[in-house]
């Protein structure tokens, strides 16, 4: 599996599994699936309450600790110091993990100083608990300020797909070196059915969902599809084996945009 570096000692693969809205029992045949399949990296979060069967399944697989990536974030009402290390805590324990990968900041929270937030996530970098630190729905001004903190800042997951490409953002990020991870990466489906996605799919006689995810790949983007089905979830690995042409990814990123689909009434996002 491709992957990219986000620090000096961590990489993450370029494709990950989502788990927003998988929970309980339901979640243990997809994930369980994905791994079969060959995912080798995990996200979820604090918020979706599923850290307990993504533990069981991670434990169940037999697999080595360090061949998954698993991301996890604290959610914005736990971004006081003392409470971000206990929900750090709380979250490994959950997991059946010693570490995670990559931690992040769910949502960005004004009320509390982007300083001190970081500076919590650095002590559990610096005590193992975490390999690297991110965010997730920082916009450009909110990268800014957590990058003047001198604190290293390694990945913002952002909703990302073709009809709302974050362009300015990208390009912000790439310069204060930051990767990016797409979530929402097919819309939620919408995206599925766009002309020039259905006409790639239709050209390279592949899936919509491949186009995408190859563009996302090719274009140095994470992603992180979330899926059910197990046709879906082997469609979307195999999204590995496309390349699309030059002039291909050229129109995928040309294509209209559109606003924003995840919009909480607590988002921050000034653009
Ligand atoms: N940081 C944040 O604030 C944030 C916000 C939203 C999401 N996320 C993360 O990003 C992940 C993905 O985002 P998402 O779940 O919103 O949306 P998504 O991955 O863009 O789309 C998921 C939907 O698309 C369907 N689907 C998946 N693969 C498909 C395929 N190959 N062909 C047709 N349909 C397909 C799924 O159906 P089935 O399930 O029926 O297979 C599901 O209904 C989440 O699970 C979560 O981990 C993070």
């Amino acid at each position: 599996m491709q992957t990219i570096h986000l620090n000096t000692t961590t990489q993450i693969p370029l494709l990950g599994f989502g788990t927003w809205q998988l929970t309980g029992e339901e979640a243990r045949k997809p994930l369980e699936t994905a791994l079969e399949i060959g995912y080798r990296h995990i996200d979820t979060a604090d918020y979706y309450h599923n850290h307990q069967i993504i533990g069981t399944v991670l434990e169940e697989s037999g697999l080595p600790r360090e061949a998954v990536f698993v991301t996890s974030k604290v959610w914005r009402s736990d971004l006081r110091s003392e409470d971000l290390i206990r929900a750090c805590e709380r979250t490994l324990d959950e997991l059946k993990l010693t570490y995670l990968d990559l931690y992040l900041i769910h949502w960005p929270n004004k009320e509390v100083p982007i300083m001190e937030t970081l500076e919590a996530m650095q002590e559990l970098k610096d005590n193992g608990l975490i390999r690297a630190i991110g965010v997730s729905n920082f916009d450009l001004q909110h990268i800014d300020e957590a990058v003047k903190t001198g604190i290293e800042i390694t990945n913002n997951q952002v909703e990302l797909h073709p009809s709302f490409n974050q362009k300015r953002l990208r390009e912000h990020c790439a310069k204060n070196h930051v990767t990016i991870t797409a979530y929402s990466p097919i819309a939620q489906g919408m995206d599925l059915k766009l002309k020039v996605v259905t006409q790639l799919a239709k050209q390279y006689e592949i899936k919509p969902s491949q186009v995408i995810l190859a563009w996302l790949r090719q274009s140095g983007i994470i992603a992180i599809p979330k899926a059910t089905s197990k046709a879906h979830i082997k469609e979307n690995y195999e999204s590995l084996l496309v390349q699309l042409k030059p002039e291909d990814m050229n129109k995928m990123d040309e294509i209209e945009q559109q606003p924003r689909m995840v919009l909480p009434d607590f988002a921050e996002f000034r653009d």
